[in-house]
């Protein structure tokens, strides 16, 4: 199995365009590297490709992925695409994908719903594009030999679909965490998790690699910085320390190796040299960076 991480950064992407903070000014000037929104790429062959998530970026992540370009006069490697929740970062990029291309787009049926209930996503001619919903924990091939499953993680709806009462974790078909099975290797990417529960633990046992939710370093960091009124948890996202974060969750599980995805401009990860980043490696974590790739 072969996955490149198109987008390591969470909505907003790193530099955030409105934002001047240190770490977006730091990308600006080039001390820290940049991170487009959340998305991984993922073939058995090297020809045929499975996007997983469709950042607003995903243009220029394909011109960054000479494995994605046309082999051809007109044409594409990617047959797939999935989506793991309706949130904008990973859902804009498939209007990207609208000029009469084939492919299959994965989701739940409430994710599914989500998107026919706008109808700028009709850009997908039909012709061209098959939706195809996927009941939860229920195995399908996202790729010739290449065998997924949609779990329910902690979660909720989309940011643009709040109501006056937000439930940040609820469990259902609105955020899904994906599984990926080929050749005896298997891999989990869950890019939004608002907690670790117990029972996610044992169902990432002896995976050989997890992709995390590494949105934020500390809860409250958005608000400390003044970047922000709302703690990750509220936005659906398990911090990566503190009590209860991903650090100590998943300290003592059996997981081959395992990467933070989905950054947020204000996560001390985004730097290479942090402290922040010395304490995550140290406890085995690799911070996952736009064009990196995993071989399994
Ligand atoms: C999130 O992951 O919390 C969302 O991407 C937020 C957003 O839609 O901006
Ligand atoms: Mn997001
Ligand atoms: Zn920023």
């Amino acid at each position: 199995m072969r996955i490149v991480i198109l987008g390591a950064g969470a909505g907003g992407g790193l530099p955030q365009w409105n934002c001047g903070c240190g770490n977006c000014n730091a990308a600006r000037s080039g001390a820290i590297p940049s991170m487009t929104q959340s998305s991984i790429a993922v073939s058995l062959d090297g020809e045929a490709w499975a996007l997983i998530n469709a950042s607003p970026d995903l243009r220029g992540q394909l011109q960054a992925t000479p494995a994605l370009y046309p082999r051809g006069l007109r044409g594409s490697p990617i047959r797939s695409v999935l989506v793991t929740n309706g949130d904008i970062d990973h859902v804009a990029g498939l209007l990207t994908l609208r000029e009469s291309q084939s492919f299959d787009l994965f989701a739940t049926p409430a994710i599914h719903d989500v998107l026919a209930g706008n109808p700028v996503f009709t850009a997908l001619n039909p012709d061209f594009v098959t939706r195809k919903p996927i009941a939860l924990d229920e195995s399908f091939p996202l790729l010739p030999g290449l065998e997924a499953r949609l779990f329910a993680v902690p979660g909720k709806v989309p940011l643009y679909l709040e109501g006056e009462t937000v439930q940040t974790d609820l469990l259902g078909e609105n955020t899904v965490g994906v599984e990926l099975t080929a050749a005896g290797k298997r891999a989990a990417y869950i890019p939004g998790c608002a907690t670790v529960p117990d029972w996610l633990l044992d169902r990432l046992a002896g995976a050989d690699l997890l992709m995390f939710d590494g949105t934020l370093w500390a809860d409250d960091e958005m608000i400390r910085e003044g970047l922000g009124k709302k703690t990750g948890r509220r936005m659906g996202h398990v911090p990566v320390s503190g009590e209860g974060g991903s650090l100590t969750a998943f300290a003592q599980a059996a997981i081959g190796r395992r990467l933070y995805v989905h950054l947020n401009n204000s996560n001390p990860l985004t730097d290479p040299a942090s402290s922040e980043t010395h304490r995550a490696e140290a406890a085995g974590w690799q911070i996952g960076r736009d064009g990196m790739e995993i071989q399994l």
